[in-house]
């Protein structure tokens, strides 16, 4: 088991065809992809600051015919393209793009602003999952002050839940599940 396999394995339980899905960070596309095939007639839509993972993501859809509206445009702006109570699960894969440029990365205050007006995005029942990379050069102040944060949430509207991968003696990711309750 790894943050990935996990995250899908939860993600699985909760979208069905039809539902509205979003990837808040498209990278290489492989969130899109795995949410494409779960919504079906539904509508995924990702989301990144890099045309170069917008189009690797195009290609990795079109390679497995799958489609999704891809925006070129920060997670922090998507209020702007649904309407609030609409979504039923969305996904952050923090960090950088793999095999791209390491100083572009996820940055604590827009990786807020993107979770509070998701938040506002979801259904209830709805499900954000976020998951957090750091190490070597990046990372730790958006873990640094994200956990925190998360801890304000008000408990009689969302439920929080961290995964910890307990024995690694370095930099584990954390997965992180917000249910709208
Ligand atoms: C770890 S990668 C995502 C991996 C992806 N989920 C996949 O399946 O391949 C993180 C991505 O977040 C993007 N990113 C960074 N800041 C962003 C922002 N404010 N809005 C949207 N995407 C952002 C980066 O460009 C990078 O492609």
């Amino acid at each position: 088991m790894n943050a990935l396999t996990l995250v899908h394995e939860v993600v699985r339980t909760r979208v069905k065809a039809g539902d509205i899905c979003i990837d808040a960070t498209a990278g290489r596309g492989y969130d899109a992809a795995f949410l494409c095939e779960l919504a079906g007639n539904g509508c995924v839509t990702a989301f990144d600051i890099q045309q170069e993972a917008i189009d690797s993501t195009r290609e990795l859809l079109l390679s497995r015919n799958l489609e999704a509206r891809l925006i070129l445009d920060s997670h922090a702006n998507m209020d702007a393209y649904f309407e609030e109570g609409s979504v039923s699960c969305i996904l952050f894969n923090l960090g950088y793009l793999p095999r791209g440029d390491h100083k572009v990365y996820t940055h604590f205050e827009s990786t807020r602003e993107a979770i509070q007006k998701g938040l506002k995005l979801l259904k209830k029942g709805g499900l954000m999952c976020v998951s957090v990379y750091y190490g070597g050069d990046s990372g730790y102040e958006e873990r640094d002050a994200l956990l925190p944060y998360l801890r304000t949430l008000d408990d009689q509207k969302y439920q929080v839940v961290l995964a910890s991968f307990y024995n690694w003696s370095n930099d584990p990711p954390i997965p992180i599940f917000i249910e709208k309750l």
